[in-house]
């Protein structure tokens, strides 16, 4: 969910929208604005998209230089008009979005009710309003005072902002566990959820740390101070994404231009890390622990979704180059269960917005536990790289699409760097090996362009399968996590049922599924299983399923016996899910685009789950 709050000279509401509009992208399912003009607060909320509560709000009543707007990904209570945000307090006089969960609200509201307070809403938020109103009221505090004692009676994770409507001169925000960022303009100030809603009107930002409030005015400066109540600098950063990193430059959809960049930020990712003819990689993160990390007895990789699948990954690369065992787990189990984990683990969590809530509580368990905590996220400045000792950014840019590609690839080229840095370090690989690695690594870019290119045979292949209701994937070895995440891919935004499959353990299950509708795809660029693999795709054809096979170039044998092939450039086996995985990115977005599903906002899925 999502959060933008303006207040300054300029008119709130377009502001506010189009501000809605650029966190789109985070996966909702209704939105809301309140703006506040003399003394009046003016709520408008539908369930649906921005566009529906611009054509709602539009020539109503909308005037105000001061306002707060939301996107909403249910948590408590469906999505509808009256569960969407903002809530507005029992007496109508505070305004609050909130983006997280309050996790004590049901005995809050229930003190609440006996005191004669009324709700309208099933949600979270509606208490925390009402929270906050009862202890201003009580003492007649200012809207922080009564903000801060509020929230210290608070358990749960939670963004906010609030408003009051006897003050048009001051926004509140405060974050615990959720991001906020603060845009510092010229006499005016933006809050949003993160920094997309501010970049075209400043770069100059205040990321709140957990545990703080800002008390923004009208005029003058800013205060950051803790919920202990202790005064803090705010510390002004520049941003350095721009614009054009958040719009779609001529492309159809997000996704597609972010598959697309590809090459790109690959590139990127590597620059001055690494030189293949100088012979050397260099992560900083991994060079300032790196004896901590050389004695680490085992890895533990925690992650979320596509995140988890560059995990799996990384187990491969690590334990074939590094010599090191890996154990890769969700997030979501690790932390329910009670692991064993020492000082003498390094436990790896991947994320690209670096919020996961479910892989930063992960990290706690693991911190408690003395472990190296090692993150690899995108989002620079967010929660999980505050979270951890050390870490690497995949400087992939912003990923708007909610089904992750750019960011996956940059993953699996930073545990790539990790992998061979550590490797080298430990003398488990020779030096002519890691060259050859380096080299192929740095080829990487050319060869995804020349993939690309395969856009037009893929968009023909997607045509004749479009109408499936089943897909399987396989792949073995370094391909069976890419056969993972090409099915989850065509789940996320197809809604076409998927399974990726180790290609070996078809024969014990999956194989029941194949008639002659089912199409799989069967990932084939492994030399060192070839021939293994040629068996299972005869064993698929047995049974006349349709085989879509990814194969490297000139590979005759396999183009017989495939019903499709698409033959994509050769490169060291263990680099090459860089390249398998840009066809099942393609694949499932064309495949979802002839569907006539929302490619960038899949129904249902949020880009980054601040939720447990
Ligand atoms: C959500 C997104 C997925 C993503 C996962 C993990 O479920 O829809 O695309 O892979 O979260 O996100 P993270 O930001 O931690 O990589």
């Amino acid at each position: 969910c999502g959060i933008v709050a303006y207040i300054g000279k300029k008119e709130a509401y377009p502001i506010l929208v189009k501000g809605l509009q650029r966190l789109e992208y985070r996966g909702y399912d209704s939105a809301g604005v309140v703006m506040l003009n003399q003394g009046d607060l003016n709520l408008y909320k539908k369930a649906g998209k921005v566009a529906d509560l611009k054509h709602f709000a539009g020539d109503q009543d909308i005037a105000g230089t001061i306002g707060i707007g939301h996107t909403r990904w249910a948590t408590h209570g469906v999505p509808n008009d009256v569960n969407a945000h903002p809530h507005l307090s029992h007496s109508g006089r505070l305004a609050l979005i909130h983006n997280g969960i309050i996790e004590n609200y049901a005995t809050i509201k229930e003190q609440l009710k006996k005191r004669g307070f009324e709700f309208k809403s099933d949600t979270d938020t509606e208490v925390l309003v009402n929270l906050i109103e009862e202890v201003q009221q009580k003492e007649n505090l200012s809207l922080e005072d009564a903000v801060r004692i509020a929230l210290n009676e608070v358990v749960g994770a939670y963004a906010i902002v609030v408003i009051d409507r006897t003050d048009e001169n001051v926004l509140v925000a405060a974050r615990k566990g959720s991001p906020l960022v603060v845009g510092v303009g010229k006499d005016e100030y933006f809050v949003a959820s993160d920094a997309s809603p501010i970049i075209e009107y400043t770069k100059n930002v205040v990321y709140l740390d957990d545990q703080e409030y800002a008390v923004i005015p009208r005029n003058g400066r800013m205060q950051v101070k803790t919920l202990g109540n202790v005064e803090k600098t705010p510390f002004i950063e520049e941003l350095e994404m721009d614009l054009e990193a958040i719009e779609k430059g001529g492309f159809e959809h997000f996704m597609l231009k972010e598959i697309y960049e590809q090459p790109k930020v690959i590139a990127d990712a590597v620059r001055g890390r690494m030189s293949a003819s100088e012979g050397w990689i260099k992560l900083g993160g991994v060079s300032e622990y790196i004896n901590r990390i050389n004695q680490a007895k085992r890895f533990i990789i925690t992650a979320c979704g596509t995140s988890y699948h560059a995990g799996l990954l990384g187990e491969y690369l690590i334990e074939e180059l590094a010599r090191v065992p890996v154990e890769v787990e969700y997030a979501s189990e690790f932390r329910y269960r009670n692991p064993i984990i020492t000082e003498n683990d390094v436990v790896l969590a991947i994320s690209q917005s670096g919020e996961t809530a479910d892989t930063l509580a992960a990290i706690e368990i693991a911190k408690e536990r003395q472990a190296l905590i090692y993150g690899i996220c995108n989002v620079i400045g967010s929660s999980i790289p505050r979270a951890t000792h050390a870490g690497s950014y995949t400087h992939a840019g912003p990923e708007i699409g909610v089904a992750s590609t750019k960011a996956f690839s940059t993953q699996v080229v930073i545990l790539t760097l990790m992998a061979l840095q550590i490797a080298q370090h430990k003398g488990s690989i020779s030096t002519s090996y890691l060259r050859q690695v380096l080299y192929e690594l740095q080829n990487i870019p050319e060869k995804i362009k020349l993939t690309l290119k395969l856009d037009a045979q893929i968009q023909e292949i997607a045509s004749r399968f479009k109408d499936a209701t089943n897909f399987l994937y396989l792949g073995r070895g370094v391909n069976f996590p890419v056969a993972m995440e090409g099915a989850l891919k065509l789940k996320e935004i197809s809604y076409i049922h998927a399974e990726g499959y180790p290609a070996a353990e078809m024969k014990h299950g999956p194989i029941a599924l194949i008639d002659e509708q089912m199409p799989v795809v069967v990932l084939a660029t492994n030399e060192s299983a070839h021939d293994k693999i040629v068996s299972n795709i005869q064993e698929v054809k047995a049974r006349k399923g349709k085989v879509i096979a990814v194969v490297n170039e000139g590979d005759v044998e396999i183009k017989a016996l495939a019903d499709y092939t698409i033959e994509i450039p050769a490169t060291e086996e263990i680099l090459s899910p860089l390249l398998t995985v840009v066809p099942l990115q393609l694949l499932s977005y064309h495949i979802a685009l002839m569907r006539g599903t929302n490619v960038d906002q899949p129904r249902n899925l949020a880009k980054s789950v601040t939720v447990e």
